[in-house]
């Protein structure tokens, strides 16, 4: 059983979807804290509710980057956690920190990276004219959005649908490898090797997809 941190700034749905995972009787990971970089929002009611410590270390209160990461290391190191979990945590960290947490530190993102890193990224994948989206759960390194991948899922887009359409299916896939995710690297199954992972036991699709549908 491993002691985890989720860091947010927001809406807490993938927040959810890790206490979810948690509650469960095998799964190998406990939620010792939640911390928000924002006060009031519906991510720390979850936690609250599920009966979690939380802690809210607003930016603001910081001149700069370097004094609120310094922090956050503080509060991630009373609280004993072994990994860091970021959960649409919206702040750039400084390398110090992430370096402190190397491979430690793991961040879902809403695109299949290296593709549209950043924000917006169901915007610019429609714009991109692009015919998948999907997301990634991937080891944090100093870049935004960047370092080894550790689960991706896909789906294929419908030109037709809005960015909210698209971001709201792609949601629900996060839900689904990130629990997954934290479990592989709870489980201490996931080796990093360079900028690439390796997973002990998993088991890799040959499936594939085709989109437009061909005729
Ligand atoms: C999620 O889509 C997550 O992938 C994204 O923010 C959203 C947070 O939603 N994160 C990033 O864009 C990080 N670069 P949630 O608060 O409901 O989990």
């Amino acid at each position: 059983m491993i002691d985890i941190a989720v860091l947010i700034s927001g809406g807490g749905t993938n927040l959810q979807a890790l206490i979810d995972a948690c509650a469960r009787d095998d799964f190998p990971a406990r939620i010792a804290l939640v911390i928000s970089n924002n006060p009031g929002v519906k991510g720390l009611e979850r936690a609250e509710k599920a009966g979690i410590a939380t802690t809210v270390i607003n930016h603001r209160d910081f001149e700069t980057r370097e004094a609120f990461d310094d922090q956050l290391h503080e509060a991630l190191n009373d609280c004993g956690a072994k990994l860091i979990c970021l959960a649409g945590f919206m702040r750039i960290l400084d390398a110090r920190f992430v370096n402190r947490w190397r491979n430690r530190m793991i961040n879902i993102h809403p695109s299949l990276l290296p593709s549209f890193k950043g924000l917006h990224t169901q915007e610019r994948a429609l714009e991109a004219g692009v015919c998948f989206s999907g997301c990634t759960v991937h080891f944090v390194n100093p870049e935004l959005d960047d370092g080894p991948i550790i689960t991706q899922a896909a789906l294929a887009i419908n030109p037709s649908e809005t960015a909210d359409e698209l971001a709201a299916r792609v949601l629900e896939l996060e839900h689904i490898i990130y629990p997954q995710a934290l479990r592989l690297v709870a489980e201490g199954r996931v080796r990093v090797v360079g900028n690439k992972v390796t997973i002990s036991g998993a088991e890799y699709s040959d499936q594939k997809i085709i989109n437009p549908v061909p005729e």
